[in-house]
């Protein structure tokens, strides 16, 4: 089966390191049997509860991609030891109005690559712990810390490392797995 999987890019710089993962794991989810698309939280207002009642049309939309996906990837970046703001705000807007949860049994993942090598290591648990609250069943193992050094990852997406190639394929199948154990569990 091939699994429609969202991805959430964790970061809106213009030269982003998780952009660069992002692309590279799109390349390669066909190897995985996963088809990969962008759900962007770039435009996305600063959530308040006051569009409980107004909703804006981004925030409506982004709900709508995150529900039409068979499951989210998470491609997040560590700032000051934690998911940055832009994250943190999309994850607030999916999870609201109260009662409409886009990530409720939806299931996920987390990646993501830092420069250093703790590898986003303490940003990732604390997404865990957040897709934890919003009932999204998330891939436990095997924990994808990517540390991005120098030339490892072109700007488009290629990868330099074969071990690191195989790596990510091993964790795109693991996802799948994942996809297929959440959605048709065995009666
Ligand atoms: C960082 N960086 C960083 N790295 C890390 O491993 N742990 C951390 O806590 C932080 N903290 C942090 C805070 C802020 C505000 C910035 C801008 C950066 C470095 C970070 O890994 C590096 O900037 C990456 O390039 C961020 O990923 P993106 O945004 O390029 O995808």
């Amino acid at each position: 089966t091939i699994y429609n999987v969202g991805f959430l890019v964790g970061s809106i710089s213009s030269t982003s390191i998780n952009r660069r993962l992002a692309r590279a794991l799109v390349k390669l989810a066909p190897q995985a049997d996963l088809a990969l698309t962008e759900i962007p939280i770039a435009d996305l207002p600063f959530y308040s509860a006051d569009h409980d009642t107004a909703i804006p049309a981004e925030a409506a939309e982004f709900k709508k991609g995150i529900e039409a996906s068979d499951a989210i990837i998470l491609v997040t970046p560590e700032y000051n030891r934690s998911l940055p703001g832009v994250l943190k705000n999309a994850l607030d807007t999916a999870s609201r109005p109260w009662g409409q949860n886009s990530f409720a049994g939806k299931p996920s993942a987390v990646i993501g690559g830092s420069i250093g090598p703790i590898g986003t290591a303490v940003a990732q648990q604390q997404l865990r712990s957040i897709l934890s609250f919003l009932a999204s069943p998330e891939l436990s193992q095997p924990e994808a810390y990517i540390h991005m050094r120098d030339g490892l990852f072109t700007e488009d997406g290629e990868v330099t490392d074969d071990s690191t190639v195989e790596f990510l394929v091993s964790w795109l199948k693991a996802v799948h797995t994942h996809i297929a154990k959440t959605l048709s569990p065995v009666t």
